[in-house]
């Protein structure tokens, strides 16, 4: 019985230095030293043997169990310790992927704009989206029953004025804030004013009843038609590349005298005429002129002593244009399919 009691001891300690995990250790603790383990039949059989032997073997038997413990103890403690050690985070390996949010097109567009006129001097205004059907169309030289009203159409809200009338509108244009700013700061004035407008339209590919413009104001002492038609060219060259050239051909707008729309080479055919231009080679985008004398005055600005002139983009058009989108509806949709893209 003592050399099976040392038998054990030998063949439990060679187990152990094997020991890889926590799972193999626990078998190895049934094995050898749970109540139904080698060690405890070695105990029963002590039984069966006389005093003095029993208690020879007893004492033996205890040590080498102890002693079994002991070093069952010190593997499971190294074990413990290398899983705590392998709790710390490698820094150097790839994370997470994070799902960030796009930018909208037609705010990528604004901010491109924003930056070119901003480097060129412009301030950037605002307005308000609800606005006074004087702002936004009489004080722009469309009085109430004059037939320039029939061009935008847009959204009235009940809310009676101080004459008893209903004066609030969402506002139909940028042009408005021309009017703002000039009452605000006075002349001379340089602004951009980016901003979303309502129309009542029956909507399609090309229209939507809430979309984006960005308007801008020059007013100052000599402001002609030359400096116009420089700002537009720029604008043309940054947003569609240097090769875009400029034409500009009449078109009346009530608050500008004379008016136009700016129109650019077409940046997918380079003008040789496609499907996009409508075989013209020209792509109509802004409308723009020299400030309406009545205007300038409605905005507190002396016409026998300043100009000014004025121009208005419509920021989802030109989205369409640069990043080729179909169908002006898109921008409004939610379809994140579609925002994904940006
Ligand atoms: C105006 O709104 C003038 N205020 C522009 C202006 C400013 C002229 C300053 C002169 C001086 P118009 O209605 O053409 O003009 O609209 C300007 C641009 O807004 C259009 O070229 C188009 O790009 C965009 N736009 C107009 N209506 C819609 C619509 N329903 N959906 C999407 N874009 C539109």
């Amino acid at each position: 019985m003592k050399t099976q009691i040392e038998k054990i001891r030998e063949e439990f300690l060679k187990q152990l230095a094997l020991i890889k995990d926590n799972e193999e250790l626990r078998e190895l603790e049934l094995k050898y030293l749970s109540r139904k383990g080698e060690f405890s039949e070695i105990m029963h059989g002590l039984k069966d043997v006389s005093i003095e032997l029993r208690k020879e073997l007893g004492e033996l038997a205890n040590t080498v169990k102890g002693e079994m413990q002991t070093k069952f103890e010190e593997v499971r403690h190294s074990l413990e310790s290398f899983a705590k050690k392998s709790d710390f985070i490698d820094v150097t390996l790839p994370g997470e992927k994070i799902e960030n949010g796009h930018i909208h097109p037609v705010t990528l567009v604004q901010n491109e704009l924003e930056d070119l006129f901003t480097s060129l001097g412009f301030m950037i205004g605002d307005g308000p989206e609800l606005e006074s059907d004087y702002y936004n169309f009489t004080a722009l030289n469309v009085p109430p029953l004059h037939p320039a009203r029939d061009m935008q159409d847009t959204f009235y809200i009940e809310s009676k004025n101080k004459e008893d009338q209903y004066d609030l509108v969402m506002r139909t244009q940028t042009s408005p804030v021309q009017i703002r700013l000039m009452q605000k700061y006075g002349a001379p004035l340089k602004a951009i004013i980016p901003g979303r407008c309502f129309r009542n339209e029956a909507t399609d590919s090309r229209h939507e009843h809430t979309f984006y413009q960005v308007e801008g104001i020059m007013v100052g002492k000599d402001i002609n038609f030359a400096n116009l038609k420089s700002l537009l060219e720029i604008v043309g060259k940054k947003l569609f590349g240097a090769n875009t050239e400029l034409r500009m051909r009449p078109k009346f707008f009530p608050f500008v005298e004379p008016g136009n729309n700016g129109e650019y080479t077409c940046f997918l055919c380079q003008g040789k005429g496609c499907r996009v231009c409508k075989y013209t080679g020209w792509l109509e985008i802004v409308g723009a002129g020299l400030i309406h004398p009545d205007v300038l005055r409605a905005g507190g600005v002396d016409p026998e002593i300043y100009s000014g002139l004025a121009f208005g983009f419509g920021l989802n058009r030109l989205a369409m244009l640069k990043y080729n989108i179909n169908d002006v509806r898109l921008f409004n949709s939610g379809d994140i399919k579609f925002l994904e893209q940006f």
